[in-house]
C-alpha cells in the first residue's frame, strides 16, 4: 500500500515537474506569438505542442546521412558559421561540433540548449549574410508559409552558403506536418532562382538501408547565391502538394 502511495506520489511529482517546464518554455514562445493574428498564434502552438511532447525521444540517426553528405561534399570552412533551423535538440549541433565546427548555433520554438536559440525560422534575428551553411532537416515541412521561411534562410544565409534540406514527402500532410514537397524538385524549385549548384540529391522509400523512418525522404544539399534579389516561391499553404 505504502510503495502505491509512493508512486503516485511520484506521478503527481513527475507531472507537476512537466507542467512546470512546459509552462517556462512556453512563455519564450509568448514572445514569438506578439503581434502575429490568431492563425499564426495557433500555428506556433500547434508547433511547440507536438514538439515538446517528442523532447525526451532519441534523435532519429537517419539525420547525420545530410549532414554528412553536406559536409564531405560542400567541404565548408570549419570556422564558418552554421544554422540548424528547427532541430528541436542538441543532436545536429553536436553533429557539427564533432566534425570541428566551432560556431554553429541552432534555432526552434524552444530550447534545452545554450547553442539553440528560441527563434521563429521565419522572423529570424541574424543580420543579412550570416552563415556559410544552412541545415535544414524536417523543419520546413513545419513552417507556416514555406516562401516566407525560405526568403528568410536567404536573407541570413551568405552569397554562396551551403544549404543541406531534407523533409518527407508522399505523405499525408496535417497537423504540425503541413507540406509536402512531393520530391527533391519540389524542394529546389522553392529555393531557384538562387541555386547556383546541387551537389547531392536522394529520395527514399520508407525502410531503405538510407531511410529507417516511416516515411519517404528527400534530400539534398546544394549551393545558393543571392544574385537574383528577393527570393521567389511557389509554394501553396496547408496540405496537398506543392
Ligand atoms: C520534426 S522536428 C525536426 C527535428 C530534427 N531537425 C530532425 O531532423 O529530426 C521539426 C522542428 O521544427 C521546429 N519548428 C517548427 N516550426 C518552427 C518555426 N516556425 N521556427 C523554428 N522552428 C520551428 C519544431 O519545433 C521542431 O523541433
Amino acid at each position: 500500500m505504502s510503495q502505491l502511495r509512493a508512486m503516485t506520489e511520484q506521478n503527481t511529482f513527475n507531472r507537476m515537474r512537466d507542467s512546470w517546464a512546459r509552462l517556462k518554455h512556453k512563455a519564450k514562445l509568448w514572445g514569438l506569438r506578439r503581434a502575429r493574428n490568431k492563425d499564426y498564434q495557433e500555428y506556433l502552438t500547434v508547433q511547440f505542442d507536438r514538439t515538446f511532447s517528442k523532447r525526451n525521444q532519441i534523435p532519429a540517426r537517419r539525420n547525420s546521412i545530410l549532414m554528412e553528405r553536406l559536409v564531405e561534399l560542400g567541404d565548408p570552412p570549419r570556422d564558418g558559421a552554421v544554422l540548424c533551423v528547427g532541430p528541436r535538440d542538441a543532436f545536429e549541433v553536436d553533429w557539427f561540433r564533432g566534425k570541428g565546427f566551432s560556431n554553429i548555433c541552432g534555432i526552434d520554438l524552444f530550447s534545452q540548449h545554450p547553442d539553440v536559440l528560441v527563434m521563429d525560422m521565419h522572423h529570424m534575428s541574424f543580420p543579412r549574410d550570416t552563415f556559410d551553411v544552412v541545415y535544414a532537416s524536417h523543419s520546413l515541412e513545419h513552417s507556416y508559409r514555406v516562401e516566407d521561411a525560405v526568403a528568410e534562410i536567404l536573407r541570413v544565409a551568405k552569397p554562396g552558403a551551403l544549404m543541406g534540406v531534407e523533409v518527407p514527402i508522399k505523405y499525408n500532410a496535417r497537423g504540425a506536418d503541413r507540406f509536402d514537397f512531393g520530391g527533391v524538385k519540389g524542394v529546389l524549385r522553392l529555393f531557384a532562382p538562387h541555386v547556383t549548384k546541387v551537389l547531392w540529391s536522394d529520395e527514399q522509400e520508407p525502410g531503405t538501408p538510407l531511410n529507417w523512418s516511416g516515411t519517404a525522404i528527400a534530400r539534398t544539399v546544394f549551393l545558393i547565391n543571392k544574385g537574383h534579389g528577393v527570393v521567389g516561391a511557389c509554394a501553396q499553404p496547408r496540405s496537398g502538394r506543392i
